[in-house]
């Protein structure tokens, strides 16, 4: 090799090197109780929820998947970690977590909070201002919604989309890419679930164009596109009444006219009346069509590239309300690489997820066969109660007649639920196991 091409080779050998992505936060929970000296809870209020680490009841790998689980019912949780706080002015902005809800949550978030770098920590609460809230919500079956909220001068907006959460009981990776173009990605699971700009899909600015105050409907301005035909008149047998006496109508043999009155027939429609009579409808030869309101450029309206950028990011949290608890955080990631952040969610969530599945499924299976077992002991005590009360012949086929049909319904009403419920095998599981 020549001198040259050494030197060239060095060169790329720089420019990749300077491309490589900067990982401002990784957290893993890989360490044992080391995590503890890197997240502080918040002493706002006396009464938050622990945080456990664990992986749960089923998971992947047992050690990669430990994270930070909610442990008690019905309470706020406020903790929070510190980095080295940046700005990510003219480059990508990566979030980046997993969420298991294993509690099949009813109703909790499961997002994560962007601070300044200021933020007291051991002060957090609800209201302490922050950058971006990112990740699943779910309340009920109204609320299953991935919240991306951006603080723009102060003030919190929400993205006007409607972007939905996974609601099942497996891990999923979140990810929030924020491009210094103003665009922005939403991920789930490594696949785009929703994208758009900034000035498009929340209310950061006030509209670009309004309608001219000063502008207003000429009086002269006709807007109907027909009128009345002059010419036209109404026909000279056209009014007839609307009600007649009924002509087939006959006074009755025993009507007794000094005690009933004069008789009269009753009223019927009149098949011959044509309502009121209106003029043919022409083109209105002075139609100028639907006045349209001109607009103008808002006063109020200055853009700003910079909507994006946040000065001095320094600490996420967890800052969030769980009826049922039970939900897992883990692989948090803050970086300004797109591919980097894809990287680690597949060594991370993406190495996992298959095995966790598997793990959670075997476990549904043996839930579901000790079911069946519990379910055929007991209509078995049944039938021997049965049996004992009532010593007639015969009586034993006819049992096990219903017993066979029994098993049958429960067997069905088994793969109507499954259908119904994605985090399970499916119905095809369900017919092997019987
Ligand atoms: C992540 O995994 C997916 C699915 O296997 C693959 O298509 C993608 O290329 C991977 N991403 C990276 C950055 O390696």
């Amino acid at each position: 090799m020549g001198k040259i091409q050494v030197l060239s080779a060095l060169a790329l050998l720089l420019v990749v090197y300077s491309v490589h992505a900067t990982v401002y936060f990784r957290e893993e929970f890989s360490d044992g109780d080391e995590w503890r000296s890197r997240w502080l809870d918040s002493k706002h209020k006396s009464d938050y929820g622990e945080w456990k680490l664990t992986a749960g009841k089923f998971y992947g790998d047992a050690e990669k998947d430990k994270g930070l689980q909610t442990s008690q019912d019905a309470r706020f949780y406020a903790s929070s970690a510190r980095f080295e706080s940046f700005s990510n002015e003219g480059k990508p902005l990566v979030i980046q977590f997993t969420v298991k809800h294993e509690q099949k949550i009813d109703c909790g978030g499961g997002y994560v909070k962007v601070f300044p770098a200021d933020l007291d920590q051991a002060e957090m609460h609800g209201d302490s201002s922050y950058y971006i809230m990112f990740g699943p919500d779910i309340c009920g079956y109204s609320t299953k919604k991935v919240h991306v909220i951006f603080n723009y001068k102060g003030k919190n907006h929400l993205i006007k989309k409607e972007i939905k959460c996974k609601d099942d009981e497996l891990t999923h990776l979140y990810t929030l890419i924020l491009n210094p173009d103003q665009t922005y990605i939403v991920k789930i699971d490594n696949e785009k679930v929703e994208s758009g700009s900034l000035e498009d899909d929340w209310d950061f600015l006030p509209p670009k164009k309004i309608k001219d105050p000063e502008a207003k409907k000429p009086e002269d301005w006709d807007d109907h596109a027909k009128i009345d035909d002059t010419d036209d008149t109404k026909p000279e047998d056209w009014d007839k009444p609307e009600n007649i006496p009924d002509p087939d109508a006959k006074k009755p043999d025993d009507w007794d006219e000094d005690m009933d009155g004069e008789w009269e027939p009753p009223m019927i429609p009149n098949p011959e009346y044509k309502g009121e009579w209106k003029p043919k409808q022409i083109d209105n030869p002075n139609y100028k069509g639907a006045w349209v309101h001109p607009e103008i450029d808002n006063p109020e309206y200055s853009p700003d590239s910079n909507i994006y950028k946040f000065d001095n990011i320094g600490v996420l949290g967890l800052d969030l309300w769980q009826v049922k608890s039970g939900t897992i955080f883990d692989n948090f990631l803050i970086t300004d690489d797109l591919k980097e952040a894809e990287d680690i969610g597949n060594e991370t969530w993406g190495v996992t997820k298959e095995p966790e599945r598997k793990m959670k499924q075997e476990q549904d299976d043996i839930k579901r066969k000790e079911d069946e077992e519990k379910n055929k002991e007991q209509e078995m005590e049944a039938d021997e109660d049965e049996d004992t009360d009532d010593d007639e012949e015969g009586d034993e086929d006819l049992d096990e007649e219903d017993e066979t049909k029994e098993d049958k319904k429960d067997a069905f009403s088994e793969i109507e639920k499954d259908e119904h419920n994605p985090t399970w095998g499916g119905a095809a599981n369900v017919v092997k196991g019987m």
